[in-house]
């Protein structure tokens, strides 16, 4: 009894010494888009520490459906407006807004660690807790980058923050530069040391971070490979190259990293076998649908047969089914499908759809039937130069020169994929066309 008295005196009188600090990890999601990446994040914050919660403020552009997967893998919910950049007649991409201050009034929390959705912890980083009032990376200027920084939460910095948007500058228009006036002081602070080895200077209340805690991908590949530390925090900056979308492999080798986590997250769930399933079945219906089309033009439309076709004609005509057809497979493969299957996919619609374009071509404009063999042939070409493109990029360590061989390979392609369909599914046919009725001189135009 007495001693419970005496816990009760002691946690009265020394609150800060007793009541552990509470530590939360907290993102926004204001982009449907960003639903996988914000799995694959709380799948690995969780994987790392499960002791420290992870929330994520969803704003009112977010559905019902991204809202329960994502309390499906463990996360806490927050429903709250967005908070617009005061610069929203300039920049009206989700991007720029300040949604980000509202972690400052999130009381129930004594320290919040806040991640970007494009960012992979590789390993624990609940030290970051430690840092001080505010902590960021200044990774290649004096403005820091705000997709990694930690805060201690304060009601009064939060309204005096809400004060200031109108007035205070923002470099970029968005969060990260209005941050950035807010504590333009930061670069003057020591660097936070992690292993608790230097003494701590106590006058100091905001500290900076290690790169390692924001690592930039932008710097790995312009340096071709080299400079990458062992990042405690890969950001997947750059915008067109995140790890979700599928044609970015195998170019990125730093995507692989994350769709491993991918993997994990999606380990037990027939996630993967679905897309699969879906892409094969759309793959069908697309030849199915192609096929059609080929039939009724082939029947209904009046003759436009001529007995010349131009060169310049047919080269045109090859060159511009095989782009729409990379076009269209690109548009019809979901952008966040796995690489693999959604490659096979790309390659086998771009495939088939510029095999049986160019056969609906030849029929309708000289009169001439390709044969199946012929369709089929190409589009096996066509997925053999891929299947072999892809195998040798993913067999080159160096990242220029996996660029300088992916450009090659695209230039290639658009070369030998498309004389090769200009050869098989045009002249060839044609030529035996002619061929046959050189026997009967008279008739070679009554086809
Ligand atoms: C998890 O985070 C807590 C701080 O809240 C820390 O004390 C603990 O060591 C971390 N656990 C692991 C496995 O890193
Ligand atoms: C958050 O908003 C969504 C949709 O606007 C709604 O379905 C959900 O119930 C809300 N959740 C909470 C906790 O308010
Ligand atoms: C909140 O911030 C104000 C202004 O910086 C400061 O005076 C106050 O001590 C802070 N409160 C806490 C609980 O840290
Ligand atoms: C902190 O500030 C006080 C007074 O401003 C000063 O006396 C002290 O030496 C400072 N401590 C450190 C570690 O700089």
């Amino acid at each position: 009894m007495n001693a419970y008295i005496l816990g009760l005196l002691l946690l009265i009188s020394f609150p800060e010494s007793v009541t552990p600090q509470k530590y939360a990890y907290v993102s926004v999601l204001s982009s449907n888009d960003f639903l996988i990446p914000a799995k694959v994040l709380a799948y690995r914050l969780r994987k790392l520490n499960s002791s420290i919660p992870y929330i994520i403020i969803v704003t009112q552009d977010i559905t019902d459906y991204s809202i329960s997967e994502l309390k499906a893998q463990g996360v806490i919910v927050h429903n709250d407006t967005k908070i617009d950049t005061p610069y929203i007649a300039t920049h009206k991409a989700r991007k720029y807004q300040y949604t980000k201050i509202r972690l400052w009034a999130m009381t129930e929390f004594d320290v919040i660690v806040h991640l970007d959705l494009d960012v992979l912890p590789t390993r624990d980083i609940s030290t970051l807790f430690k840092c001080g009032s505010f902590c960021a990376v200044f990774r290649h200027s004096d403005m820091f980058n705000s997709g990694v920084f930690v805060l201690k939460t304060n009601e009064t910095v939060f309204h005096d923050m809400v004060q200031h948007v109108q007035t205070a500058e923002s470099y970029d228009g968005g969060d990260q530069g209005f941050l950035n006036t807010y504590f333009h002081d930061l670069k003057f602070s020591p660097m936070y040391d992690p292993t608790g080895n230097q003494p701590t200077c106590e006058n100091f209340t905001m500290s900076t971070l290690s790169a390692k805690f924001n690592y930039d991908i932008g710097m790995y590949y312009l340096n071709n490979g080299r400079f990458l530390v062992d990042p405690d925090i890969i950001h997947y900056t750059m915008g067109p190259t995140k790890p979700w979308l599928w044609w970015t492999y195998p170019l990125f080798d730093l995507n692989w990293q994350w769709l491993d986590a991918r993997k994990e997250m999606e380990q037990g769930s027939d996630a993967d076998v679905d897309t699969c399933i879906a892409l094969a079945g759309i793959n069908c219906l697309l030849i199915c649908v192609l096929l059609i089309i080929k039939a009724v033009l082939e029947h209904f439309v009046v003759n436009m047969t001529t007995d010349s076709v131009s060169d310049l004609e047919t080269h045109m005509v090859s060159q511009s089914i095989y782009l729409f057809s990379v076009w269209f497979s690109m548009k019809l493969a979901h952008q966040s499908a796995h690489p693999v299957p959604a490659w096979v996919f790309f390659t086998s619609n771009t495939a088939w759809t510029a095999a049986i374009l160019t056969s609906t071509y030849t029929r309708l404009r000289t009169g001439v039937d390709v044969k199946v063999k012929s369709i089929l042939s190409c589009g096996f070409f066509t997925m053999l130069s891929y299947a072999l493109s892809w195998l040798i990029l993913t067999q080159i360590t160096h990242f220029n020169t996996r660029v300088l061989f992916a450009i090659l390979f695209i230039l290639a392609q658009q070369i030998l994929v498309v004389t090769y369909y200009r050869y098989a599914l045009i002249l060839r046919p044609c030529r035996q066309q002619i061929h046959k009725y050189q026997i009967l001189p008279n008739n070679h135009h009554v086809a």
